[in-house]
């Protein structure tokens, strides 16, 4: 069944972009002249995707205003011809899909987040896009995966190898070679010590399921010193069925969810920029040669 929907947990506190992400949702801090959610936004829709769910909470309003008309500013524009390129960007953020929210009520992790969407979903595979995470990619990333989930019919998550010190902020994965960029997973350890390490393959911001990961997740107990669901527990459920992929994905993924991650997203973004590009490099350039 063809992938067509997808969600994209935005409920997380951000604590480690504090305090950036006070009173602006780290889904909307910027990346030069678009927040990281739009990023996604565009990544879901040049797949193919049509109808997207938003998991957002208390002081998130701004993401929905994001993708909404601002009927003043666009009528400001539309009596300026000299701004119509500017006009034609605005609205296009509301007109890229079929956007829906709903509130997770309390931040109880991932997987709660996941379980927010179970209506929505119904009865069929979907993407989970991860807020924080912007992944640039000639073919959207989410593209690639859905193709896999296409060919094997099972889940499939999005993975890269990470330096082996990072491997214990992540997850670690056991997995064995299906073709080209695809793997079988075994196993999956969230956070592992170092002597967990299976290896450095961690899941970076974006997978498919198949719908019955919803009734996965209702079994997943919470975890009981954080109180969170772990999404990972679920999909952990399904790798021991022999139901889980990963897929070595072609792209760069930025992580919004901390200081350095939003630094480099903006440095390299603004490098490739073409209206800002050249004279962008030029500072850089300048800039390096004093350090
Ligand atoms: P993170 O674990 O990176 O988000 O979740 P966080 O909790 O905001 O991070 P820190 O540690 O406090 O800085 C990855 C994605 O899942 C969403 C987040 O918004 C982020 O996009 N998320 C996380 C939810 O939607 N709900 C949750 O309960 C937790």
């Amino acid at each position: 069944m063809k992938v067509t929907k997808a969600i994209i947990p935005a409920a997380g506190l951000g604590t480690r972009v504090l305090p950036a992400s006070k009173s602006v949702p780290k889904e909307m801090l910027n990346i030069v002249d678009k927040p990281a959610i739009q990023y996604i936004v565009e990544e879901a829709v040049a797949a193919g995707i049509t109808d997207i769910l938003i998991i957002t909470n208390r002081g998130k309003g701004v993401i929905e205003d994001h993708f909404d008309h601002s009927f003043e500013l666009e009528t400001k524009l539309q009596g300026n011809a000299s701004k119509a390129h500017i006009l034609e960007q605005v609205e296009a953020c509301s007109n890229l899909a079929n956007i829906y929210y709903i509130r997770q009520k309390e931040t109880k992790g991932l997987g709660h987040a996941v379980l927010c969407a179970k209506s929505f979903v119904g009865n069929e595979p979907f993407a989970v896009m991860y807020g924080d995470d912007v992944i640039i990619s000639e073919k959207p990333v989410v593209g690639q995966l859905m193709d896999a989930y296409d060919k094997y019919g099972c889940g499939v998550v999005g993975v890269k190898e990470v330096p082996r010190k990072d491997v214990p902020k992540y997850c670690t994965l056991d997995v064995t070679p299906l073709e080209d960029k695809t793997m079988k997973v075994h196993n999956i350890i969230e956070k592992p010590t170092p002597e967990q390490i299976m290896s450095c393959y961690s899941i970076l911001g974006r997978v498919v399921m198949p719908p019955e990961i919803f009734e996965l997740i209702e079994k997943t107990p919470a975890d009981p010193k954080s109180g969170e669901v772990y999404f990972t527990d679920a999909m952990l459920d399904l790798a021991h069925r022999g139901l889980l992929n990963a897929v070595d994905f072609d792209g760069i993924r930025y992580d919004m969810g901390n200081k350095l991650g939003i630094m480099q997203a903006n440095c390299e973004v603004a490098l490739n920029h073409p209206e800002i590009g050249e004279d962008f490099k030029a500072y850089l350039k300048k800039l390096a040669a004093t350090l």
